[in-house]
């Protein structure tokens, strides 16, 4: 990189509804790591989570504990600006910004709005509609480059582009357009019992693996996960969704192919590929759980960091605000 080049930003947001998944941090959280050379922002996107209803003891609680989770699985909280989304104003600011200019066609075309207005049809309320506008303003506000997520998050990082696009083509170049970072081989990990559906926090236990879980759970978990009956170790996503989806895991924690997985493992049976996925997932999530259980213990150092990193999240954040209500006239002292 060029000495006086900018450093990169990046922006990613995980949020706190429910224990965060073995898809969660396949598919985004190991790859906040990814970009030492950028400046990093890792957020608990407490907001977008009131869009279905919480528990609010319960949601207190997930939001400490994700922001702990965050540094357990290796984020110095010193070198990457990790913090909470309700502490920073101008996020819910510069939404309201945005909301006017966002199209009702463009957010009716959501497929996340479509399925979670089908499953939570006694609640369809104007917050899960607007969603990905709080979730653009998340992305703007930092002038981000880089969006690390899983392709479930693609049609919002587009949606935000859009929208970005359309303020700079009416007022100049107030924001930078931010490109989505998405790991094609482990983009979607799959739940365990339905293997042609996304593995979902929101979905009931037995369907997922929780970064949290104890390795018996993982192992049981595991060994009850659906395959099919052909028998053969074999990565076919259409044909063999259950097997694919253990192979896909498998090999993104063992930064191999799903193809290289499976050649290892052939000619063997899926109690073999179980063991596998298995002895990897414990393996992988066990120092995590070790420093998350340190993390949480020192609970004033943990507030601490997150009150500090807030500080210089507000600070960043409140220049593109400044920025942006200077440039659609809104009078300012
Ligand atoms: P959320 O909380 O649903 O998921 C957090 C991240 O995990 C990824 N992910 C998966 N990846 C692979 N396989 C899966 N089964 C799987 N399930 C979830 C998601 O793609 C995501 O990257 N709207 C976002 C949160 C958000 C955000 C942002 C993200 C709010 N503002 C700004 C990036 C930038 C969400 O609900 O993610």
């Amino acid at each position: 990189m060029e000495q006086n080049e900018k450093r990169k930003v990046v922006f990613s947001g995980i949020q706190p509804s429910g224990n965060i998944t073995l898809g969660n941090y396949i598919g985004a959280l190991r790859n906040f790591s990814s970009f030492p050379d950028a400046d990093c922002l890792y957020c608990v996107v407490d907001l977008h989570t009131l869009t279905v209803r919480q528990n609010p003891a319960e949601l207190r609680k997930r939001t400490t504990s994700l922001a702990a989770l965050y540094v357990a699985c290796g984020l110095d909280p010193e070198e990457n600006i990790i913090y909470c989304q309700s502490h920073v104003p101008a996020h819910a600011e510069l939404a309201w910004i945005l909301n006017c200019f966002t199209y009702m066609g463009e957010l009716n075309r959501m497929t996340q709005f479509k399925d979670k207005s089908a499953k939570h049809a006694d609640n369809i309320n104007a917050g899960l509609f607007t969603y990905p506008v709080l979730m653009a303003s998340d992305i703007l506000l930092y002038q981000t480059d880089i969006v690390p997520v899983g392709v479930d998050q693609k049609q919002h990082v587009e949606i935000c582009r859009d929208i970005a696009q359309r303020f700079n083509g009416i007022y100049g170049d107030v924001f930078t357009i931010p490109e989505p970072y998405i790991r094609k081989a482990s983009a979607k990990i799959m739940s365990l019992t339905e293997p042609t559906r996304k593995m979902s926090k929101s979905d009931p236990e037995d369907t997922f693996i929780a970064l949290l879980d104890k390795p018996e759970d993982i192992r049981r978990k595991i060994k009850r996960a659906v395959t099919d009956s052909d028998g053969e170790i074999r990565y076919d996503p259409e044909n063999k969704p259950g097997v694919s989806n253990l192979l896909t895991i498998l090999a993104a924690l063992k930064n191999q192919t799903p193809e290289e997985a499976a050649a290892v493992l052939s000619g063997l049976g899926y109690g073999a590929l179980k063991e596998a996925v298995t002895d990897a997932v414990i393996t992988e999530f066990t120092p995590i759980q070790q420093r998350y259980n340190e993390i949480l213990a020192d609970k004033e150092g943990l507030n601490a960091m997150l009150r500090r990193n807030a500080e210089k999240a507000d600070y960043l954040a409140r220049k593109t605000l400044r920025k942006v209500y200077k440039k659609v006239g809104l009078f300012q002292l």
